[in-house]
């Protein structure tokens, strides 16, 4: 490709960060040409010439000066459009919405062959942590076993500032909102989808599967309490939220975003912060870890400038493991050992356990441990919503390799 001309979706955190990048990218070869916004009027940070920005999608995708479309706005169903209508036309695409992304893959991903055209998202996925083309490119053989990690900057701010420095959880969370960290509705960071999604595009690559995010269990930590917290010191862990796709068998994988008791010697006990932490764990490397900002508006335009810059070579996904013959299919038909905390639920109404292995029922709130089929979290997703439920994974798998 000769000179990359960019017609750039979104100006807000992540749009001008990609601005700042590319006019430092010396070597990008490229040029942002024009810039669709919903408010050209808004006043923002970065200041860039106003004869750029446009409130019209056509004027970008009719321009025949445009050969690379880069969308990083926060509405998903206009993002789906603009991608869609990009890459009908033949536009290649640079996009960050994991939300989108994590809904529409299988049609992007067919759109991409049938059009030849190609889609790169490595920023979606953990911001600056190149996660998607290192699954893509490195891991393309069958000794993958695991991808798990701290893929959510917020809540992980906030499991921090409980954990470490005492802060009641709702002052923790009204200064990651203050500090940008959490959105003004924190739900999609601290329910789990935000670390769903990524999860969701992280398996296409690892396992060349696409999972749909309703078939995956996703338990957020807005209902943790100060008891959870202390359980979890008395035991010398801190809980996480985590998101894992595991190979449970040459057969099959499983995945699910829940908070976990994380102990010392685990990579991600010392994910901390904003910060974001991958483990990819394999048949005969053991574990390789990758750490670094999973958000933010310069750490994201890095990934996306490599994106970009990608494509001066022509570089595109080719989704290989999506045609390997003998593929390990999804399944919710395993044994988890979980933790969950109540008060006024009645949870042993709800949940049916395999075995119980721990009860407490204490003044404050009572606690069961036991081994439970993730299909029964599943099913009873709905009634585990309570505020006075809390629930935890407790690691069982790979536990003999890792000492
Ligand atoms: N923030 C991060 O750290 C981060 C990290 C990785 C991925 N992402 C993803 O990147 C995307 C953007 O995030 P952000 O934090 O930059 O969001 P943001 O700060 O809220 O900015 C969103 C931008 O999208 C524009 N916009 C919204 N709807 C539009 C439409 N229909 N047509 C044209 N422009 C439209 C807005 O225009 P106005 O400015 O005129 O309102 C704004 O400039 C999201 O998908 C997010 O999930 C974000």
């Amino acid at each position: 490709m000769s000179k990359i001309k960019i017609g750039l979706f979104g100006f807000g955190v992540v749009g001008q960060g990609i601005y700042e990048v590319v006019r430092k990218a010396k070597n990008a070869n490229a040029e942002i040409v024009k810039i669709c916004v919903r408010d050209p009027e808004k006043p923002r940070k970065i200041q860039a010439d106003k004869r750029l920005f446009t409130t019209s999608v056509e004027e970008i995708l009719d321009s025949p000066n445009i050969n690379l479309v880069v969308e990083v706005i926060n509405d998903p169903d206009a993002a789906y459009d603009i991608v869609k209508r990009s890459m009908l036309r033949g536009i290649p695409v640079v996009s960050g919405s994991k939300t989108m992304l994590a809904r529409h893959l299988p049609e992007l991903i067919e759109l991409q062959k049938t059009r030849h055209v190609a889609l790169l998202y490595d920023a979606s996925s953990c911001g600056s942590i190149p996660v998607i083309r290192n699954l893509e490119e490195y891991y393309d053989n069958d000794l993958l076993l695991e991808v798990k990690g701290i893929l959510n900057g917020s809540s992980n701010y906030i499991l921090s500032r409980v954990f470490d420095h005492a802060e009641p959880y709702a002052d923790a969370l009204a200064q990651a909102q203050a500090l940008g960290f959490a959105e003004s509705d924190p739900s999609f960071d601290i329910e789990g989808y935000d670390s769903l999604f990524k999860l969701v595009i992280i398996t296409v690559h690892a396992l060349g599967t696409y999972v749909a995010p309703e078939r995956i269990f996703t338990y957020g930590i807005s209902t943790i309490h100060d008891s959870d917290i202390r359980y979890a010191r008395e035991k010398g862990v801190k809980i996480k939220l985590v998101a894992q796709v595991v190979k449970v068998s040459d057969e099959h994988f499983t995945m699910f975003v829940m908070p976990e008791f994380v102990t010392p010697d685990k990579y991600i006990y010392s994910v901390d912060d904003e910060y974001n932490g991958v483990v990819i764990r394999g048949e005969c490397y053991d574990r390789q870890f990758m750490f670094g900002k999973g958000a933010g508006s310069l750490p994201t335009a890095s990934s996306i400038l490599s994106d970009i810059m990608a494509r001066l070579h022509d570089y595109r996904y080719e989704y290989k493991k999506m045609n390997y013959v003998q593929k390990p299919g999804y399944t919710t038909d395993i044994t988890l050992k979980v933790y969950v905390r109540y008060k006024e639920t009645d949870i042993h109404n709800i949940l049916h356990f395999d075995k119980i292995r721990e009860q407490y029922i204490g003044e404050e709130s009572n606690y069961v441990i036991g081994d439970i089929l993730l299909s029964e979290l599943m099913d009873k997703r709905s009634q585990l919503s309570g505020r006075d439920v809390f629930l935890a994974n407790i690691p069982i798998f790979f536990l003999n390799r890792d000492r």
